[in-house]
């Protein structure tokens, strides 16, 4: 393939940006012309497509969010849509495409190399980290540091007036960003969609830490367990000796200036999915896996079930007490 595509579609991840950077000058240094397409699948029915070169790239790797944009665009749910992103496609004569995005945007990117036959190869950007076949998505680990950041600045204040808080994160269905920020922060409870909860448990747990002198428990919560407010009041009156305060971190986790693990995972990846443009295999998705960057058949990867890391989660509890 001598020309092809990159767009950025669904939530966006930080290391969005270092993964474009990559794909063009890497694709460049093979003589491959890549043309940015702006606000995801939107802007690719719509035909909103442009060259980039290695210069329209400079100054992009430490920058959060996306240059190109992105967008959730239903339309590109029914077959229709489809099949007009398929004709722009064509039209502009590119042969094959990448796209950065997470679980749904790699959905609509089979329906692409299905229906359409047209070979595309995706790299997982989300912070939720939710795609079983690879052990991290770009954003995962810069938006894991932002919400450590965010558990440091929380316990001293808590500390200072003998509170407990608990802290709403993001991740859509899946729990990594409550446990790996919970282990790595200290967090004395996770409340992850993946674990049973047990609320009983958890102030019991409280009490004990009132008895040792504890009183300013961080509780990490995931999104779409259950409401943060409601936890609060079922706390408050089950162990009413607490002062209770809550905090949902909500965007302040999707922004920000990517980490040294997501700008390099970018690069990575951005190199295997160019090469397999290059080498017209398309129908892939790439990450990685014990370090080592894979890629991996799109339906293999979308079909594969999702393995909660336990241990993270016993050890966390474990070294929490
Ligand atoms: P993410 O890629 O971060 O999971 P979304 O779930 O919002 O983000 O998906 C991004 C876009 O991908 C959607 O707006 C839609 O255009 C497309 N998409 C999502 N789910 C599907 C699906 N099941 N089939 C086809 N296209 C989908
Ligand atoms: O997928 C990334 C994510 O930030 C999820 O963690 C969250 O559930 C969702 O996107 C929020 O989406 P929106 O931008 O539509 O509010």
């Amino acid at each position: 393939m001598r020309k092809i595509a990159v767009l950025t579609s669904g939530g966006d991840a930080p290391g969005m940006n270092a993964a474009i950077r990559a794909v063009v000058r890497y694709a460049n240094t093979q003589m491959m012309e890549v043309y940015g397409v702006e606000r995801g699948y939107d802007g690719l029915i719509k035909g909103n497509l442009r060259i980039l070169d290695s210069r329209s790239v400079s100054d992009t790797i430490h920058k959060g969010g996306t240059f190109l944009k992105t967008a959730r665009c239903p339309e590109f749910t029914t077959a229709k849509g489809v099949a007009k992103a398929g004709d722009v496609l064509r039209a502009y004569g590119i042969e094959g495409l990448i796209v950065i995005g997470g679980d749904g945007s790699f959905r609509g990117m089979k329906d692409l190399v299905q229906q359409e036959k047209f070979p595309c190869v995706g790299i997982p950007g989300t912070i939720d980290n939710d795609l079983a076949y690879t052990d991290y998505t770009l954003g995962f680990d810069t938006a894991v540091n932002t919400v450590l950041s965010a558990i440091n600045n929380v316990r001293d204040t808590m500390t200072s007036h003998d509170r407990a808080c608990i802290i709403e994160v993001m991740g859509r269905h899946c729990g990594d960003i409550a446990v790996y920020a919970g282990l790595a922060g200290g967090a004395e409870s996770m409340i992850v969609p993946e674990m049973e909860f047990d609320i009983d448990a958890l102030c019991d747990k409280m009490k004990k830490n009132v008895i040792k002198g504890k009183v300013s428990d961080i509780i990490l919560l995931a999104e779409g367990v259950c409401s943060c407010a409601d936890l609060k009041k079922d706390i408050e009156k089950r162990v009413p000796q607490i002062t209770m305060r809550t905090v949902k971190l909500g965007y302040i986790q999707r922004g920000g200036t990517p980490s040294m693990a997501d700008r390099i995972l970018a690069a990575r990846c951005a190199v295997r999915a160019v090469d397999l443009l290059k080498s017209d295999i398309g129908g892939r998705v790439v990450g990685i896996r014990n370090n080592k960057i894979i890629d991996e058949d799109i339906d293999t990867a979308l079909e594969m079930p999702r393995n909660f890391d336990e241990d993270l989660y016993r050890i966390s509890t474990l070294l929490s007490q």
